[in-house]
């Protein structure tokens, strides 16, 4: 059974991800930072329906961690085949005249450092297997450049250009890299919001209507597939249509 790690996958579409993971058939590692109890129920709710999944906790922004954290899944699960980059911090609005340089690497720690460990991890793996999935979820913000939201942006616009560099150098070891572009898609954080909040959003979207984790699995499921085989290097923008390359 091929293994498939999913950072940040307690809650949000780290938890809609690995979900689908399992379905697929994958052996899934639930990562986690805080949320033990959620990523417990994640791996409950995918054994209940038959698939293989087990949480680990480790801060995936450290290089210790994350190097720990491979090493318990290849002792419980098997070596890491799919590799999902999806974690994430707060996403704090901050104008320009107020940006510094800490909030700047608070977005590159999820988007470049952590990506990168995790990679730099399972790599080894991968190469000895001469084959590999590496999904990372970005976003579709990048290509919208919403006001306010420079460091995410930036941050992300780093991870596409590590996704492409990526795909270049590892193609020849089997191993594919590419890209998710979510756009809106309300997850816990968000809160509860009712057809109201997500109305004005919604009227911009081509196939009107907000986005469902489901969907950015969706995107995952096929990129960690045979059937992805010979794609490497790209993004899917999973939004509906909001915004066209
Ligand atoms: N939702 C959207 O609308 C949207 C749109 C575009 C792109 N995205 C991208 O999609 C990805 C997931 O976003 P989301 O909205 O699902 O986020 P979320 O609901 O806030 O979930 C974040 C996840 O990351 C984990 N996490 C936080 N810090 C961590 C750390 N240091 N080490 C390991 N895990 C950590 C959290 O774990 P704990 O619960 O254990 O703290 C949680 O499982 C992100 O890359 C985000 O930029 C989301």
């Amino acid at each position: 059974m091929t293994v498939a790690l999913v950072s940040g996958a307690s809650r949000g579409l780290g938890a809609a991800i690995a979900r689908r993971l399992a379905a697929d058939g994958f052996a899934v590692a639930v990562n986690y930072a805080a949320g033990r109890e959620r990523a417990e129920r994640v791996v409950a709710d995918i054994r209940s329906a038959g698939g293989t999944a087990e949480a680990f906790g480790a801060d995936v922004t450290d290089e210790a961690a994350v190097q720990d954290l491979v090493e318990r899944i290849r002792a419980a699960l098997g070596p890491v085949g799919v590799l999902v980059a999806n974690a994430t911090g707060p996403q704090p609005e901050i104008p320009v005249d107020r940006l510094g340089w800490r909030d700047h690497l608070d977005q590159l720690e999820f988007f470049v450092k952590s990506p990168t460990l995790l990679l730099q991890a399972v790599l080894a793996d991968m190469r000895a297997a001469g084959n590999g999935r590496f999904v990372q979820i970005g976003s579709d913000a990048f290509e919208r450049a919403m006001p306010g939201m420079s460091a995410y942006n930036a941050a992300k616009g780093a991870q596409w250009g590590l996704t492409r560099t990526w795909a270049r150098e590892l193609g020849g070891d089997g191993i594919t890299v590419n890209l998710v572009a979510p756009g809106w898609v309300p997850v816990e954080r968000h809160g509860d919001l009712t057809d109201a909040d997500t109305a004005g959003y919604v009227s911009e979207v081509p196939m009107g209507r907000i986005g469902r984790p489901e969907d950015v699995a969706a995107a995952v499921s096929y990129l960690a597939s045979d059937a992805a085989g010979f794609v490497t290097g790209q993004r899917i923008t999973v939004n509906g249509g909001h915004n066209m390359d």
